[in-house]
């Protein structure tokens, strides 16, 4: 089976492409591949994000690898937070103070249009290749968990669903999210 390093330190991400990804690709996290510490993120766009964190396992491994960014676009603040979401609320914020912000940001906002978009970037062989995915939806007025999911899941519900993110099983959001969509692109290349 073909092994693909997975250039991110976030845990949830790991085990929501382990689970798409089972059976074709074997996902390594950048712990089980010996790699530690911060991976810069300083572009600013999804594209050049993902690229930077894929480059960056590239250069220390020349391993097949990929990363992803993405970024929730809120069309009533102008595709904000966007590329900037993990920091929406300042450097080291929290998913919750993220949340926070945003709610306030909203409030009396009628138009509570958003999507996510999760653009990847694969480097096989020294080669890149970007895969794109998209989800629209509403911003909820106020949090909606089971504990499921992480980030601003608890307040975004995808089109055509009651649910938040955060009150469906993963297998769910796996199969509609924006991750799932470009993962699902990526498990079509690599399936080729
Ligand atoms: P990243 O740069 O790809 O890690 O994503 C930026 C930020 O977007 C994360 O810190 C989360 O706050 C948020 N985010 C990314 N993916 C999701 C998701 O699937 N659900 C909710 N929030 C997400």
């Amino acid at each position: 089976m073909k092994r693909l390093i997975f250039a991110t330190n976030n845990k949830h991400k790991v085990e929501e492409v382990k689970a798409a990804l089972q059976g074709y690709v074997e996902i390594v996290s950048l712990a089980e591949a010996g790699l530690s510490g911060e991976i810069p993120e300083t572009a600013d766009t999804l594209q050049g994000n993902a690229l930077q964190k894929a480059q960056w396992v590239w250069d220390r491994t020349h391993t097949d690898c990929f990363a992803d960014d993405t970024g929730l676009e809120v069309d009533a603040l102008g595709g904000a937070p966007g590329v900037y979401s993990a920091r929406y609320a300042g450097e080291h914020c929290s998913f919750d103070d993220n949340i926070n912000k945003l709610l306030a940001a909203l409030d009396g906002q009628a138009n509570r249009c958003a999507d996510f978009r999760t653009v990847i970037c694969l480097i096989e062989n020294g080669e890149k290749k970007y895969f794109e995915g998209r989800v629209d939806g509403q911003i909820l007025t106020e949090r909606h968990t089971n504990g499921e999911g992480f980030g601003y899941d608890p307040i975004f519900m995808p089109n055509r669903f009651a649910v938040s993110f955060a009150e469906m099983p993963l297998e769910v959001k796996n199969s509609i999210s924006h991750r799932g969509l470009a993962v699902a692109k990526l498990k079509e290349y690599l399936s080729k």
